[in-house]
C-alpha cells in the first residue's frame, strides 16, 4: 500500500508538469486522480482492508499524498490562467513605440530638383513635356528631317511612323515656343528612351533641357548662365570649357567640359586620364527651328542646352555605377 501510494504520487506530478499549463488537460488529470472513482478514491477503499494497526499511519499517508496533488495541480491552473490572460493583453502601453519607414527622394528626383533650384534663382521656370512625342517635335521641328543622318545619333523607339518614345527633352523647347512669345527661359526635365543598354547606358534615363530666347542674347550669355549652374552645382572653383561641336539645332553649338570632380584635373581613370568631363550640350538657336515655331530670327536670338540627369547625379555624389539608379536597393537609395 505504501508502495502504491509513493507510485501514485511519482505519477501524478509526472503527468500534471507533463500538461504544459494547458487548463483543460489539468483537469482532466484532477478527475484521473481525485475524481470520485480517480486512483486516490481506491487506495483510501483499500485503507478497509488494512490491518487496524497500519490504519491510521496509511490514512494520513493517503491524506497527504492528497493535498500534494491538489497543491501541485492549483499551482499548475494558476500559472496556465496566467499564460492566457497574458496572449490577450493584445495592447501593452508600456512597450517602446515602433518608428515608421521614412521615404526619402531617389538621387535622381534629388538631382533633377537641385537644379531646378539653381535655374529658378536665375530666373527660369520648370516645365514639362510629353514622353510619348510627334516625330516632328522629337525630329522635325528641330532641324532633323527623315532623311537626316543625325537622326543615326539616336535610337529611337518608334511607337508609330509618326509616334516616337522621345529620345531627348528638345521638344520641350518647340512646345513652348508655339505657346509662348518671348522672352522665353525655361528648363524641362524628364524621363527619355533610346534603344541603348549596357554599362553606361539604360533604355530609359533623365535629362535637362534649357532655353532662354529674347532679344540680343548672345553666346556671352550662354557662357554666363552655365557657368553660375555649374558652379553652384559643383562648386566655385571648378574649371569648365566650351568645345566646339554640332547639333543640328543649335549654331553655333557647344559641348560643356568640367574639370573631373574626382581627379581635379590631373587625370584618372573616370575622365579616362583626360582631366575633363563632358556634361552637357548646348548652342545658339539654330534660325531654322525659330522659323518653323514662327519666331523671326532676325529680331530674337536665344540659347539652349540639354544635360544627362544620371551623369549629373553620378558626378555630385560619386556614383561610378549607372545601374545602381535602377536596382531600388535600399542600401544603396538610404544614403541620399
Ligand atoms: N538634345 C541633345 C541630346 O540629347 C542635347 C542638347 C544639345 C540639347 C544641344 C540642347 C542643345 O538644347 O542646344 O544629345
Amino acid at each position: 500500500m505504501e508502495e502504491a501510494i509513493g507510485k501514485l504520487l511519482e505519477s501524478a506530478s509526472r503527468d500534471i508538469s507533463q500538461c504544459g499549463n494547458d487548463l483543460r488537460e489539468l483537469d482532466q488529470v484532477r478527475v484521473r486522480y481525485l475524481g470520485r472513482k480517480g486512483d486516490l478514491a481506491q487506495l483510501f477503499k483499500q485503507l478497509g482492508s488494512a490491518s487496524a494497526d497500519d490504519r491510521p499511519r496509511l490514512g494520513k499517508l493517503l491524506n497527504e499524498a492528497k493535498e500534494e496533488i491538489e497543491s501541485l495541480l492549483a499551482g499548475a491552473v494558476e500559472e496556465g490562467k496566467d499564460r492566457l490572460l497574458e496572449g490577450r493583453r493584445e495592447v501593452d502601453v508600456s512597450v517602446p513605440g515602433r518608428r515608421p519607414l521614412q521615404g526619402r527622394l531617389h538621387p535622381i528626383t534629388q538631382t533633377a530638383l537641385e537644379i531646378g533650384r539653381i535655374f529658378s534663382n536665375l530666373g527660369f521656370e520648370t516645365v514639362e513635356g510629353p514622353e510619348v512625342e510627334l516625330d516632328y517635335y522629337n525630329f522635325e521641328a528641330l532641324n532633323i528631317p527623315r532623311d537626316h543622318p543625325a537622326r543615326d545619333m539616336q535610337d529611337t523607339f518608334y511607337i508609330s511612323e509618326d509616334v516616337v518614345l522621345r529620345t531627348h527633352t528638345s521638344p520641350i523647347q518647340v512646345r513652348v515656343m508655339e505657346k509662348r512669345n518671348p522672352p522665353i527661359r525655361i528648363i524641362a526635365p524628364g524621363r527619355t528612351y533610346r534603344c541603348d543598354s549596357d554599362v553606361t547606358h539604360t533604355p530609359m534615363f533623365h535629362q535637362v533641357e534649357g532655353l532662354m530666347v529674347e532679344k540680343n542674347i548672345s553666346f556671352g550669355d550662354l557662357k554666363g548662365i552655365l557657368t553660375v549652374f555649374v558652379h553652384q552645382m559643383f562648386g566655385p572653383h571648378v574649371g569648365l570649357r566650351f568645345r566646339p561641336s554640332f547639333f543640328p539645332f543649335t549654331e553655333p553649338s557647344a559641348e560643356v567640359d568640367m574639370q573631373c570632380v574626382m581627379c581635379k584635373g590631373k587625370g584618372c581613370r573616370v575622365c579616362s586620364h583626360t582631366g575633363w568631363l563632358e556634361i552637357l550640350g548646348s548652342g545658339m538657336v539654330d534660325p531654322e527651328v525659330f522659323k518653323m515655331v514662327g519666331y523671326d530670327p532676325e529680331v530674337v536670338t536665344g540659347f539652349a542646352f540639354g544635360m544627362g540627369i544620371e551623369r549629373i547625379a553620378m558626378l555630385k555624389f560619386g556614383i561610378d555605377d549607372l545601374r545602381l539608379f535602377y536596382e531600388n536597393d535600399l542600401r544603396f537609395l538610404r544614403q541620399f
